[in-house]
Parts: structure tokens; C-alpha cells; sequence
């Protein structure tokens, strides 16, 4: 990420708030849904409040109709009529026995009434609607309640202002309302608390060290300290520290590997230059006319050439990847001779030097690479060798087979050594991983396995043989036939 998209996602990341974060936002919902709940408590409760008040003027009245049915002419005096009607609190109170109706009642005439309310079938249901027409109604109705009375199939009935209903509810509900809003206030409170301690406070603690580790990766006393939960918080909080310690390590990696970039590009451009004067003195060289200079001194100058190109190549690659490959057909006989030559393993030499290659076996690769590959396993298998110095050339040998399977030029590395040590061949071919050699870099391997794979091919370790074989499998290009039918009506 480079530091103008770093800089493009601090700008879109969300600023922390302090003020309403999660902890705001819980502490709002929790009223919220407390309030609800108490509403869905205080609509029945009203409903059910209005049945008991008026369950008990029905009382009241029954005892009141108790009275005109021990008095057997009708007669009640006035007096007692009055305390009697007082008691229910209503204006009047008739008992209906059979067809005959008798009234108690400070007139002779039922007062005329706005409302009637048969408390004989009452459900919950139906008395909620007619609660909240009780609460919104306007003052000063008269109403008429009826209910049952003592005799089966009989029913008393009262006539009484509604008013002191109303009011009476009017109160409950205030009551309600603030009994409501003072639990609502302290489940919030204990929710809000329980839910700060538990989620909020923990997660604080993650986006904190997120962001001090974001601003200095390097620093790793800024990395989480796991507080040990069990939870899924406690999982969080150790998930993120191994995050933090393999992000650290890999940077810290990645640092070592980008200074050992810029040691090794500085090292290629002296090595260049050291052996650019060296190719000088050796092209004066080859016009000494001595055989055995003659005879060496062009492959002197391929080499150098070889290696100068290289150095520029890597030089100019910056380090960060080979370049493509350039592919021809190459002779791989006379390239294994040419690796023979580089690292000096003539007849005379100690350790002997086999090309097995079949006749005329050509391999579409790139050159130079090719010759790289090939020179860096001869030279691990000359490393491997002569650690069992003194060397003798009819035991210590190294080989190399070359053969065509079809579309696929195969090439086997192989030597009389003491095979590949176990601990080399987990990350054989990562860079810096394998090397078990004092002074060995571990880079061979997976130059050799880098550009194999450049070409569409594999490189392995063969299983199973007397030394160490490394085999390698390059395919063809495939042809492209429309490219050459073009061609072709080009020419035509
Ligand atoms: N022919 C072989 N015989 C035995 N061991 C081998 C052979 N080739 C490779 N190895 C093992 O594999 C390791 C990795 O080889 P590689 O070429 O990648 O690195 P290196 O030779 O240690 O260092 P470099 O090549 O970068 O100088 C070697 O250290 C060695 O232990
Ligand atoms: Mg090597």
C-alpha cells in the first residue's frame, strides 16, 4: 500500500466518538425498550383498574337494591335513599327483578345517561377500547353500569357521573407512568453498566491498541496484552496479539530483506564495474597467440560477459523479480559442457563431471537462465561432494541426463553424494529457508525453482536415489497457430 491509499483510508475510517458510541447508543435503546414493555403492561393494568372501580360501585349498589327489596311497598325514605345513593356514588339505582323494575333514585325519573356499560359480559378485550374512551372523554358524562345481582336473572343498575372514573384512572396512570420511568431508568442504568463492563469497555481496548499498533507497527510494546477472558472477547483480544506478533515479524523481515535488496545492488554494480576490467584484460588476452591461452580465453570471455549481463539485469530489475524469460531453442548438450567448464571440472579435476545428455536434445528456454539453473544445482551438488574431500573422480560424480518426453525437455541434476539432509527439505526452495551449508544463503534453490517456473516448468528433488537428484521439466511454448497462419498469408 503506498502511502497515498494509506492516507485515502484514514480519511474514510470512522473518528472514534467518546460521547455517543456504543455505550450512548445502548444506554438509548435500553430506555426504549423498557418503555415498551411498561407500555404493554399499562394497557391491561388501566383496563383491568376501571373493571375493579366499577366491580366495586356494583357492590355498592347491590347492598343498595338489598334495601328496596326488603322493603316491600317501594317506600324508602328520603333520608336513606340519600346516604344509600351517596355510598354507591351514583344518582340513581334501579334493581330489575322479572319485568318489574324498581328505582332508587333522588328523582322519580332515570337521569338521562351518555354511556352504558354492561360489566355482566365484560372481557379484557373489550374493555380496553372502552377504558381509553373513558380516559380521553370529555368531563361531566353520566354513564350507566350494570351487573349482575344477587337472584340469578336479575340486575341492578347505576347511574352516576363518570368523572371521578376518569379521574380516578387519570391518577393510576401518572403513577404508572412514573413508577415506569424510574425502573425504566434503573434496568437501563444496570444494562448500560453490565453491558460497558462486559462488551464496551474490552472493545475500547481493541480499536485502542488497533490504532497505537496501526501508527507503529514496529513497536511491539504498543501490541494487545490478553486479559486471559475465556469469552468471546478473551479469543478476540489473543487472535489480534498473534496478529500483532506475526504482522511485526514480518515487517521486521521484510526490512532485513529490503537492506540485504539494497547491500546486494550495490555489491552487483561494484562486482559490474571489477568485472567489466576484467573483461577488458582478457579481450587483450585473447590476442596472445599462445595455444593454451587461445583455447581458454573465449570461454573466459563468455563467462565474463555472462556474468556482467547478469549484474546489469539485476541491477536494472531492481532485485524485485528475474525477468521474463527470452526463449529459443537451446542445445542442452553444449550449455551442460559450458557449465562444466564454469566451474572447472575438466578431466583432471577431483570430482568427475558426466554429460549424459542425449544427442541433440534442445529445450525451449531462455540461455542465460537456463545456464543459471544448471549452475547453481552442479554447484550444490559440488558443495555436497567435496565435504568428502579427499575427492576421488570414480566415486564422486556428478551427472547430468537430458531428454525429450514429447512436448517436455526433462533434465536431471544428479550427484554420488549424501543426498539432501532432511532438515533442508521442508523449504527447499524458499529463499533464505534451506541452507544447512556454513556461508550458504539459501537463495540457490529458489532462483533456480523461480526461473523454472518463469518458463511454465517445475524443478523437484527425486525420490529415492543413491545422492541427491534434482529433476527438472520444461515445456514447450505452445504453438500459436494463428500467429503462424498469419504469418504465412503475410508471405503468400
Ligand atoms: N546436491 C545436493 N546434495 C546435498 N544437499 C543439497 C544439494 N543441493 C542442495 N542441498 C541442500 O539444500 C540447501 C539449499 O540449497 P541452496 O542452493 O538453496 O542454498 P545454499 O547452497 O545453501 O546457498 P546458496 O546457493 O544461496 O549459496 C543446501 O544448504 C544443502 O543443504
Ligand atoms: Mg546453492
Amino acid at each position: 500500500m503506498d502511502a497515498a491509499q494509506r492516507r485515502a483510508l484514514d480519511e474514510a475510517a470512522p473518528v472514534p466518538s467518546r460521547g455517543v458510541g456504543l455505550s450512548g447508543k445502548l444506554l438509548i435503546l435500553t430506555v426504549l425498550f423498557v418503555l415498551v414493555a411498561e407500555i404493554l403492561i399499562y394497557v391491561p393494568a388501566v383496563a383491568n383498574f376501571r373493571n375493579t372501580w366499577l366491580d366495586d360501585r356494583i357492590a355498592a349498589g347491590r347492598t343498595a337494591a338489598l334495601v328496596l327489596e326488603a322493603a316491600p311497598s317501594g317506600m324508602v325514605p328520603e333520608v336513606l335513599v340519600r346516604e344509600l345513593l351517596d355510598s354507591a356514588g351514583a344518582q340513581a339505582v334501579a334493581l330489575k327483578t322479572g319485568p318489574a323494575r324498581r328505582l332508587l333514585a333522588a328523582s322519580e325519573e332515570m337521569p338521562q345517561v351518555d354511556v352504558t356499560i354492561d360489566m355482566r359480559d365484560q372481557t379484557l378485550f373489550r374493555s380496553i377500547p372502552e377504558a381509553f374512551a373513558t380516559l380521553f372523554a370529555r368531563e361531566g358524562r353520566t354513564m350507566r353500569v350494570m351487573g349482575n345481582a344477587r337472584r340469578a336473572g336479575d340486575f341492578v343498575e347505576i347511574v352516576m357521573d363518570e368523572t371521578p372514573l376518569k379521574r380516578a384512572m387519570v391518577k393510576f396512570s401518572q403513577a404508572i407512568l412514573v413508577v415506569s420511568l424510574f425502573i425504566s431508568a434503573l434496568t437501563a442504568g444496570l444494562v448500560y453498566l453490565t453491558l460497558h463492563l462486559l462488551f464496551v469497555r474490552p472493545m475500547r481496548r481493541l480499536t485502542d491498541t488497533m490504532i497505537a499498533f496501526r501508527e507503529n507497527p514496529e513497536d511491539l510494546s504498543q501490541a494487545i496484552v490478553p486479559t486471559g477472558r475465556k469469552d468471546e472477547v478473551g479469543v478476540a483480544e489473543y487472535e489480534l496479539q498473534s496478529m500483532q506478533h506475526s504482522l511485526h515479524d514480518m515487517l521486521a523481515q521484510k526490512s532485513r530483506l529490503a537492506a540485504l535488496g539494497l547491500a546486494v545492488s550495490k555489491i552487483n554494480h561494484d562486482l559490474r564495474n571489477l568485472l567489466a576490467s576484467a573483461q577488458l584484460f582478457s579481450d587483450r588476452l585473447a590476442n596472445v597467440p599462445d595455444p593454451t591461452v587461445q583455447k581458454f580465453a573465449p570461454k573466459m570471455i563468455q563467462a565474463l560477459d555472462r556474468a556482467i549481463a547478469f549484474c546489469q539485469a539485476t541491477l536494472s530489475y531492481g532485485r524485485a523479480h528475474e525477468a521474463a524469460p527470452q526463449r529459443r531453442m537451446v542445445d542442452l548438450s553444449a550449455l551442460a559442457d559450458e557449465v562444466r567448464d564454469t566451474m572447472g571440472l575438466g578431466l583432471d579435476a577431483r570430482i568427475a563431471f558426466i554429460n549424459a545428455v542425449e544427442r541433440d536434445v534442445m529445450v525451449d528456454a531462455d540461455t542465460d537462465q537456463l545456464f543459471r539453473v544448471l549452475l547453481n544445482l552442479v554447484r550444490n551438488a559440488h558443495q555436497a561432494l567435496e565435504a568428502r574431500a579427499p575427492n576421488d573422480p570414480g566415486r564422486d560424480q556428478i551427472r547430468i541426463v537430458g531428454r525429450r518426453e514429447g512436448a517436455v525437455a526433462v533434465i536431471e541434476v544428479s550427484d554420488t553424494g549424501p543426498g539432501v539432509p532432511d532438515r533442508a527439505r521442508q523449504h527447499l526452495f524458499e529463499a533464505f529457508q534451506s541452507s544447512t551449508r556454513p556461508g550458504g544463503s539459501g537463495l540457490g534453490l529458489a532462483i533456480a525453482s523461480e526461473l523454472i517456473r518463469a518458463h511454465g516448468g517445475s524443478v523437484a528433488l527425486a525420490d529415492g536415489t543413491l545422492g541427491a537428484t534434482f529433476r527438472i521439466a520444461i515445456p514447450d511454448r505452445p504453438i500459436d497457430l494463428a500467429a503462424i497462419r498469419k504469418q504465412q498469408r503475410r508471405r503468400a
